[in-house]
């Protein structure tokens, strides 16, 4: 099924309580549409990661709503029963450290999510394959994680939260330790798989190699969220 794209609204994370209680997020409204890869600016400490967090349901906000394609995700305090299958299934995590799995090779790390969702084992590991070389790594494909540099392990990384082709990918600077052209791959990757399968791609990001592809970036500052249009410059 065609899925709608994630949307949240009125979003509010406050850690703690009492006199050390923190508003990470004071209110955030935010829309991603199947196809679009947006952009997730703001300074040290704006709520980042906790928007991020809360996006891929690993914190529970503390209220609005959030959808997901036509699904309701939280709604004021409600939540769905099984954030687990709904993280598994649904959200694919591009992290900054990429963490690997040490004892399974390049082709086993990207070929194991996939593996697990019940896919036959030889076609796991073919569409983690082709995706390897879309991100020019398939040469370290039968290497371990330790043999790779940064820059290989992260594009491991991605071609890890792309395999399941989730409606929403969240990625938490997904170039910084890559060179422009590759951060720019990368970033055409996510483009061509946005489109293909429809997904919803936020890219939480400081790298300026990369802000001028975004045709719409979300700035966050204590706490809320503001819209405005990016360059979308294209990337060739
Ligand atoms: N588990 C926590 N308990 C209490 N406060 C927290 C927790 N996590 C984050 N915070 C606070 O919430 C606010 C937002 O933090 P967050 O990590 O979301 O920021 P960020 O934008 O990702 O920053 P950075 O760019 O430095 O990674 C900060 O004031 C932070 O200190
Ligand atoms: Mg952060």
């Amino acid at each position: 099924m065609v899925g709608k794209g994630i949307r949240i609204e009125g979003l509010r994370k406050r850690y703690g309580s009492g006199d050390t209680a923190v508003d990470a997020l004071k209110r955030v409204d935010m829309q991603v549409a199947p196809g679009e890869v947006i952009g997730l600016i703001g300074p040290s400490g704006s709520g980042k990661s906790t928007l991020l967090k809360a996006l891929g349901a690993v914190i529970d906000p503390t209220a609005g709503r959030m959808i997901l394609g036509d699904e309701v995700i939280y709604d004021d305090g409600w939540k769905i029963s099984d954030l687990r299958a709904l993280r598994r299934d649904k959200i694919g995590f591009v992290f900054q450290a990429p963490y690997l799995i040490p004892f399974l090779d390049v082709t086993d790390n990207v070929a194991l999510l996939p593996m697990l969702a019940g896919t036959p084992n030889s076609e796991a590991r073919q569409r983690a394959l082709a995706l390897l070389r879309a991100l020019d790594v398939e040469h370290r494909a039968g290497a371990m994680p330790s043999q790779l540099s940064g820059g290989e392990q992260q594009r491991v990384a991605i071609a890890r939260g792309l395999v399941n082709h989730p409606p929403v990918i969240l990625a938490d600077e997904p170039t910084a330790p890559l060179d422009s052209a590759r951060a720019l791959a990368v970033i055409r990757i996510l483009n061509d798989m946005a489109q293909r399968f429809e997904t919803a791609i936020i890219v939480v990001t400081h790298d300026e190699k990369i802000i001028p592809t975004f045709k719409r970036i979300y700035h966050i500052r204590d706490g809320a969220t503001h819209e405005e249009a990016g360059q979308g410059r294209s990337i060739d």
